[in-house]
């Protein structure tokens, strides 16, 4: 099983129909595809990529699905503060495959992000988040490996490759931690 299908599993195990699922890295729509297929007609998706690309892309898929309620956002994730509550969030870190490097997740922006879901996440929601330490010199990938030791927002539990080859990426699923 790879990083995608780990996340995809997460997915299953986690979202039913009728469910708000959401992609704070939409790219080229293939977690989308997984979540649409899971919370089907009856729910609904909220989805973000500053790219302008992944939007383009993304629209073409929602178009496949008229009656879903799809939303997608063309802005960056840390915008999420009107997030109607979800069950379900996934990010897949980085850039868009093929495009420019350059627009790519940032560690301060995504901790920003991931602190804000806290109060939209339900009790019995999960969020995936795969991060890629070839990314970036590890930058982001370190920089949320620490945040996560150090903060009381999620129960994180982490899935990689033993033995560790430090290249391989690294999947993360968090379930909110109960409020003190
Ligand atoms: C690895 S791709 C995501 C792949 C995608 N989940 C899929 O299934 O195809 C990462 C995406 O994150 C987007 N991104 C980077 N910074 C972002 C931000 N601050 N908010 C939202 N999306 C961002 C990039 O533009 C890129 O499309």
């Amino acid at each position: 099983m790879n990083h995608l299908q780990m996340a995809h599993l997460l997915m299953e195990i986690t979202v039913q129909p009728g469910d708000h699922v959401v992609d704070m890295t939409l790219g080229n729509g293939h977690d989308m595809k997984k979540l649409l297929s899971l919370c089907t007609d009856q729910g609904r998706f909220t989805g973000f990529d500053i790219a302008e690309e992944a939007i383009r892309r993304c629209s073409e898929i929602a178009r496949l699905y008229p009656d879903y309620s799809i939303d997608l956002r063309h802005e960056s994730h840390v915008h999420c503060d009107d997030l109607a509550p979800f069950r379900f969030a996934v990010y897949n870190l980085g850039y868009l495959p093929g495009s420019d490097k350059t627009v790519t997740t940032k560690a301060d922006s995504t901790i920003e992000s991931l602190t804000k879901l806290r109060a939209k996440i339900q009790s019995d929601g999960r969020i995936s988040l795969t991060a890629y330490r070839t990314h970036d010199k590890e930058e982001e990938a370190n920089a949320l490996a620490r945040w996560f030791s150090s903060q009381s927002l999620y129960r994180v539990y982490s899935w990689q490759r033993v033995p560790d080859d430090g290249h391989a990426p690294i999947v993360y699923m968090l379930t909110p931690e109960e409020r003190k």
